[in-house]
């Protein structure tokens, strides 16, 4: 190993940890000294990596929130930070940022799983879909929301135990589930406020008889192909209420009726995909907001939009969303720190329209209805 170039990183980790406060000071007979994050090894590659033995009191997420600090002093354009035991850390000094290129998307999707994207970790962020809860997308005009709910709804709609509801101002997003067994509970375009009311009466109505029905030894429901899981995607959400607006009674039924599907319906089969260009209280309110515990934010215009759904954000992580590319997020998600992603990529649009389609045709009931559409 060059010696000099080992001595050289080894005080730029010094510097840089004193600079970004992720280190302690302690009293000594000489006075007080500023203790870092001991480094127990160094590899000069490519790639370069050290191994750090966290400070007591320390965490992974500290260093993880530390590394934009870090990373331009150690010479990186980004750090890998990943776990080692319970008390080391890897840091491998990248000289791209680790997102860069797209994620394909495999189809179909492995049975009951979705793939939300991949992690700077080059993790697949993959979950069951029965334990999705309601969900939040934000993001600016073409910073990668449609995209992403496009993977979703290509990845869950082949799945019997899955209905693809909602509303969608755009007309884009169902159009390829035109003639499936999802476009009953489907409302598209702006042309009708009471269309969007009456399907949302309808879901609260099969809500209210779901929970009623349970049996006495469950409080939750499991879906299955006769009573599937209700995903109600409600894309461009501010337009969605612009639109419902247009009759005062209609917009705050509307309200009232998303407000009890969000309440009421995880625990009766039913998730709600808010999609919004800014989550601000005056569209989505703090209570709705609340309920939805998995957050996902693409590029936002400002720090503030990053602090509505991702509160305690690190301030520089913040502003350098603000330059995100179209399909780079940030998600938070109950007992998870905060995780910068991509989200997977299908194609473009006329791949999302032939992978629904493809989807539904293995469908027994609709399939034909489906390809002769
Ligand atoms: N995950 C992604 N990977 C690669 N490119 C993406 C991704 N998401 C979005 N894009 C690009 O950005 C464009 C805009 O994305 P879109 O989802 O339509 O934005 P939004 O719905 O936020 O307005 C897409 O047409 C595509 O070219
Ligand atoms: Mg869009």
């Amino acid at each position: 190993m060059d010696e000099r170039e080992a001595d050289a990183l080894w005080w730029a980790w010094r510097r840089s940890c004193e600079g970004a406060e992720l280190c302690t000071q302690v009293e000594t007979a000489t006075g007080p000294t500023v203790v870092v994050p001991e480094v127990v090894e160094m590899v000069l590659g490519p790639p370069t990596t050290l191994l750090v033995k966290l400070l007591p009191g320390q965490l992974i997420g500290d260093v993880r929130r530390a590394a934009l600090r870090l990373a331009p002093h150690l010479g990186a354009a980004a750090l890998r930070v990943q776990p080692v035991g319970r008390i080391h850390a890897r840091i491998e000094l990248l000289d791209a940022d680790p997102l860069t290129g797209t994620v394909a998307l495999q189809l179909p999707a492995a049975p009951g799983r979705v793939l939300l994207g991949r992690d700077e970790g080059a993790r697949e962020l993959t979950q069951d879909w029965a334990d999705l809860a309601h969900t939040i997308v934000q993001g600016v005009t073409r910073s990668g929301k449609s995209v992403f709910t496009y993977g979703l709804l290509a990845q869950m709609a082949a799945d019997q135990r899955i209905t693809v509801c909602g509303i969608d101002p755009t007309g884009l997003l169902f159009r390829p589930f035109a003639g499936t067994r999802h476009a009953a509970h489907q409302v598209s375009g702006v042309a009708d406020p009471h269309a969007y009311l009456r399907l949302l009466h309808d879901l609260v109505a099969e809500m209210d008889e779901r929970i009623t029905s349970l049996p006495a030894d469950r409080d939750t429901l499991e879906v299955s192909a006769e009573a599937p899981m209700r995903l109600v995607v409600l894309e461009e959400y501010a337009g969605l209420l612009r639109t419902a607006d247009q009759d005062k009674q209609v917009g705050k039924d509307v309200r009232v009726a998303i407000g009890r599907l969000l309440a009421e319906g995880a625990k009766a089969g039913f998730r709600v995909v808010i999609i919004v260009q800014r989550a601000e209280a005056t569209i989505v309110g703090a209570y709705e907001r609340a309920m939805c515990s998995l957050r996902i934010s693409f590029r936002t215009d400002n720090q503030t939009s990053v602090e509505l759904l991702h509160p305690g954000t690190p301030r520089e992580l913040g502003e350098a969303h603000t330059t995100a590319l179209p399909g780079i997020a940030l998600l938070s998600a109950p007992g998870e720190d905060l995780t910068r992603f991509r989200a997977p990529f299908l194609g473009g649009y006329g791949a999302y329209v032939r992978a629904v389609i493809e989807a539904c045709q293995a469908d027994p009931d609709t399939g034909a209805a489906a390809a002769a559409a």
